[in-house]
């Protein structure tokens, strides 16, 4: 089942949020607060199985600043996407996008974006699958100011 978070219903979301992100503190997330209070802004959805726990999650956000590769703006751009190893390859990742894809099209926009790392073959795979296409391969730089 396809379930969107809320302030007060977000049962799994931070642990598995986690695993995808190390950096982000499986209880006490300070960005909890900022994702889960604005709905216009942000979905976070998770897959939970028949007894309520949660196997997967993703989020999304609608950016008004300039998305690489699309042709619209505001575009909806999926944050982040992941689902337990152990429950992977039975459709979790599927339907969780389908339902961020839902929520796009109700904000308005025309356009879905996504990213994933160079290396991260089987996303790029997945993003095939789903039906989006790759538009642009970036790299990133940055140089340290004040010393
Ligand atoms: C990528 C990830 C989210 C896929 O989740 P999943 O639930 O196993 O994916 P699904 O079963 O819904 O598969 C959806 C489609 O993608 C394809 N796919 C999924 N994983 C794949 C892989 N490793 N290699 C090739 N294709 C893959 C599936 O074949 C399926 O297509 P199909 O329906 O035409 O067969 C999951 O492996 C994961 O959490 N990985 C670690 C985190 C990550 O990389 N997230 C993406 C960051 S951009």
């Amino acid at each position: 089942m396809i379930k969107r978070c809320t302030l007060r219903d977000h049962d799994g979301w931070l642990p598995l949020r986690a695993a995808l992100w190390p950096d982000s503190a499986a209880d006490s997330d300070p960005d909890k607060h900022t994702i889960l209070s604005e709905p216009e802004r942000y979905l976070v959805l998770t897959f939970t199985n028949k007894d309520g726990k949660a196997l997967g999650f993703a989020e999304a956000s609608i950016r008004a600043d300039y998305v690489n590769g699309t042709n619209s703006s505001p575009v909806a751009f999926l944050e982040g996407l992941y689902v337990q190893p152990a429950n992977r390859g039975q459709g979790i990742a599927r339907q969780l996008v389908v339902g961020v894809q839902r929520w796009a099209e109700e904000m308005g926009c025309a356009e879905l974006a996504s990213d994933a790392l160079l290396d991260n073959q089987a996303s790029h795979a997945m993003h095939k699958a789903l039906g989006f296409v790759e538009t642009e391969r970036v790299v990133y730089f940055l140089k340290a100011l004040g010393g």
